[in-house]
């Protein structure tokens, strides 16, 4: 029976990575796969997380099952991170939420649930996406489409096309946003523009689908939330898919949460024993570890308080990085305006150039980074910053 299957296509970045290792130029820079480094190159395990854990495991007196819809105290404390203490729908009972392995179970569960609800169902996602969200939504069965997102020109979104586009879906369409920190662009919606697509999905009866993966790592914890705590106060339904992976440095440990926003609690109940149902004939319950962890963080005001500074520390480097890099690459190559790298936020943003010059980066310069000329800015370091935009500034000219 296995004889037919066919061998898949490699995926690339991990072909990007194994390209990277085998590399031996000590000049090397690696600027492909997207988790956070540091300006040693490292993605340590943060420091509020490590305490937390040792308390965990010092608690810890059994392994013994949790439940489908995993910890509820972690659920808890994602809802106040999520939504910020005091949210109105919170306090309505209008938020249910299931712990997922990961941003990536969380995006699968959504996807089933909406399935479930609406058979018929298409998601729109922006063009371009973060890749796995396409095989993630898709294979519960519900149809996929694009709507216009990125302006290359301009580095920004293309805000223009994007609402035309919504204002001509049909009632009930889903819409795929990212809270903050646009994964392959950066390209981010600024308040206005939240308020604006609130409005539009508002009247045109349109079911967004957030994904934030990202919170704390663009703008602020709460910043970075501004959409889904606007959309949850004004929205009858809403559907919010969280990672723990960036923010916590919880990757491994596939730590991520779903929350529903329904329209009353009877309907909020409802849907979280159709979510307990769901995991269960997936994956049945979530790893804890990293549940354990999170919930440890939050609910200890020290432990807190010292994440929000690793957090906030985290995203002054990629800000200073962003700033950095557009200076280097002004005197690198002034005759090319790189300075919406600095209005664009998050780990990444399109460098914008094409697949011939970032073959050029890899072979003649080592530098690494996928075909679509997405970057991972926090990638570069103090010690190879300047290396990176020579090397751009020389592909540029040598392809001229
Ligand atoms: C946009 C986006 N959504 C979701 C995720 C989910 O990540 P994970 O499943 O590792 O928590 C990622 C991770 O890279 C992402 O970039």
């Amino acid at each position: 029976m296995f004889e037919r299957l066919e061998r898949m296509p490699d995926d690339p970045i991990l072909g990007l990575m194994a390209a990277f290792r085998a590399d031996p130029d000590t000049r090397k820079v690696d600027l492909g796969v997207g988790v956070y480094r540091d300006d040693r190159g490292e993605t340590p395990v943060l420091a509020a997380v490590r305490r937390a854990e040792q308390a965990v495991l010092a608690r810890q007196t059994s392994k013994t099952y949790v439940a489908p819809v995993g910890n509820a105290g972690f659920n808890q404390c994602m809802e106040r991170l999520v939504f910020g203490d005091g949210h109105a729908a919170l306090q309505a009972g209008r938020i249910r939420t299931i712990q997922a392995p990961g941003g990536c179970g969380a995006l699968r569960v959504g996807a089933e649930l909406i399935k479930l609800a609406m058979p018929e169902a298409t998601v729109h996602v922006s063009m371009p996406t973060w890749a796995n969200h396409v095989p993630l939504l898709t294979g519960s069965g519900i149809k996929l489409e694009r709507y216009p997102y990125y302006d290359a020109t301009s580095g920004g979104v293309n805000f223009g096309a994007m609402m035309a586009a919504l204002d001509r879906l049909p009632q009930r369409a889903v819409v795929l946003l990212h809270g903050s920190c646009h994964n392959p662009t950066g390209a981010d919606l600024s308040a206005a523009q939240w308020r604006e697509v609130l409005a539009l999905v508002a009247q045109r009866g349109l079911l967004p689908y957030i994904d934030m993966a990202y919170q704390g790592l663009g703008t602020g914890v709460a910043e970075d939330a501004l959409g889904v705590r606007l959309f949850a106060a004004e929205l009858p339904e809403l559907i919010v898919a969280v990672s723990c992976s960036k923010n916590f440095g919880l990757y491994r440990e596939r730590t991520g949460a779903l929350h529903i926003v329904s329209q009353t609690t009877q309907s909020a109940d409802a849907i979280l024993s159709q979510l307990a149902r769901i995991a269960r004939t997936i994956y049945s319950m979530p790893p804890d570890h990293g549940a354990a962890i999170v919930q440890e963080v939050l609910s200890n005001e020290a432990l807190r308080g010292a994440w929000l500074d690793e957090v906030g520390a985290m995203r002054t480097r990629i800000t200073s990085l962003r700033r950095d890099l557009v200076a280097r690459l002004a005197q690198a190559c002034p005759q090319r305006d790189f300075s919406f790298i600095e209005r664009q936020r998050g780990m990444f943003s399109y460098l914008g150039v094409n697949v011939d010059q970032v073959r050029a980066l890899r072979e003649r310069h080592h530098v690494y980074l996928t075909d679509d000329s997405r970057i991972n800015i926090a990638g570069l370091r103090s010690d190879n910053i300047g290396y990176f935009a020579e090397s751009v500034a020389q592909v540029l000219a040598a392809s001229k």
